[in-house]
């Protein structure tokens, strides 16, 4: 078994070059099997997602070549079956997209429930009646998703809730569909415009990708033959970002598109943080305890939910009582016991939790419980007196590229280690 063993306190400082977006580029992959050709993608990170959605897609008939860590050329020419591989699609959440991608490439999939983390109840009700709404015959049975269309036609489709994987399975399924089809009440990440770019770069006609009506005019074949480069990590930026609040630090961050993070600089600034915006590129220090703050997670352009647990890191420390009402997940408090086995008083009840900020955090052992909880833990063991092991590192490394490298270069003490 593995385990991060990190020695702090250290006041983090130093540059960091943020990786390609995770959530982008799990879409952008099962999107490439609506090209009848050849892509490449650039800056892909390199974390364990995306080398499970590579062994996916070559099950599935695609041709992947390595052309660097971060650079794949890809040639869907040939797909040879619609069953995706169980074991495979259970590992993480975004085998969902093998839908949309499968149902607009080959009118049928059969794929296994998504896994991912565990964060609450996560329905796929709002992408199966997009689906439906296309003409597709979509039904789950025994821990299976079959669908099946003779004909994918253009709609009109109005999401009940905002969904960042309904909007993007559903913009999948409709760019090669007959006619038009508008989602309305869309959500808006960073990762959804990305999606849309590279979809129109192929030769597709997404409009309004951003914004909470996307229209796509259906086109009869995307041609491939072109590069695209993966949008900049938003959550990876930020997670650094927050790094540098709570352990005091001093930061700058390369290879970051600064708009998408204007709701995690507000904040910090609130706390009492100081942040120069260079657009590309960020620096963030602070020199003092944070201020007390509230938080409310929110689909972008609001407070995301995963750095929802960064923040609390922060917080925890802070000169006050804060309160986070986390509005996506149900259950995103996992990591507030951990924090208070590192000495953090938080008390968190369903969707609220309450701070109460301590000076100082001390050295733990600790539970990664999901993803962006054990990047929250890897800041909490930095900024904390002592020695903190972090147990559960399959979450860590779905979603963060080299993170103990990356902590690292920046000052930590930090080792992967294996424990027998
Ligand atoms: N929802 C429904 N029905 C649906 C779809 C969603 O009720 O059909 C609900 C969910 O239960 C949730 C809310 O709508 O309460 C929003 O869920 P959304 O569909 O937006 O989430 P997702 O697509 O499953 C993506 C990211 C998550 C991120 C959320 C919110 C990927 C692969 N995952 O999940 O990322 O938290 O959007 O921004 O893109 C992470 O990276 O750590 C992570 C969990």
């Amino acid at each position: 078994m593995e385990k991060l063993v990190v020695t702090g306190p250290t006041r983090l400082t130093g540059e960091v070059t943020i990786s390609g977006a995770k959530n982008a580029a799990v879409a952008l992959l099962p999107a490439t099997l609506l090209i009848d050709g050849v892509c490449t993608i650039e800056n892909l990170p390199n974390i364990s997602d995306i080398k499970i959605s590579c062994e996916i897609l070559e099950k599935l008939g695609a041709k992947i070549t390595w052309n660097s860590k971060h650079s794949i050329t890809i040639d869907t020419t040939n797909i040879t079956t619609t069953k995706a591989p169980l074991d495979l699609t259970s590992k993480f959440r975004a085998s969902y997209y093998l839908i949309g991608a499968m149902l607009g490439r080959k009118g049928e999939i059969e794929v296994g429930m998504p896994g991912g983390c565990k964060l609450g109840a996560r329905p796929i009700d709002q992408h199966i009646k997009g689906f439906e709404a296309l003409g597709a015959n979509v039904t789950v049975e025994k821990g299976k998703i079959y669908g099946k269309a003779d004909k994918l036609v253009g709609c009109p489709i109005y999401m009940d809730i905002v969904s960042v994987g309904a909007t993007i399975n559903v913009m999948l399924a409709a760019v090669l569909a007959k006619g038009t089809t508008t989602i309305d009440n869309a959500a808006k990440e960073p990762h959804i415009v990305d999606v849309a770019n590279f979809l129109n770069t192929m030769g597709a006609d997404i409009r309004g990708a951003g914004t909470d009506v996307i229209k796509i005019n259906g086109v009869e074949k995307l041609h491939g033959n072109a590069t695209y480069s993966v949008v900049p990590d938003q959550i990876e930026a930020g997670t650094f970002m927050l790094a540098a609040i709570a352990t005091k630090g001093d930061l700058t961050l390369k290879n970051c598109i600064t708009k998408h993070l204007e709701s995690i600089t507000a904040k910090i600034i609130e706390v009492g943080g100081n942040v120069e915006d260079y657009g590309d590129s960020i620096r963030v220090w602070m020199d003092k305890r944070p201020n007390k703050a509230n938080i409310k997670t929110l689909p972008y352009p609001g407070f995301p939910t995963d750095l929802q647990p960064q923040m609390g890191v922060v917080l925890s420390l802070g000169n006050g009582n804060s309160i986070i009402n986390e509005s996506i997940w149900e259950s995103r408090f996992q990591y507030t016991e951990e924090l208070n086995r590192m000495g953090a008083k938080i008390t968190a009840q369903g969707k609220t939790a309450f701070f109460e900020g301590v000076e100082k955090l001390y050295g733990a052992p600790v539970y990664s419980s999901d993803l962006r909880a054990g990047a929250a833990l890897v800041i909490a063991g930095t900024a904390a007196e002592g020695i903190t092991e972090i147990y559960n590192l399959q979450h860590i490394d779905r979603g963060y590229e080299n993170i103990e490298e990356k902590f690292r270069k920046i000052g930590a003490n930090i080792e992967r280690v294996t424990e027998e």
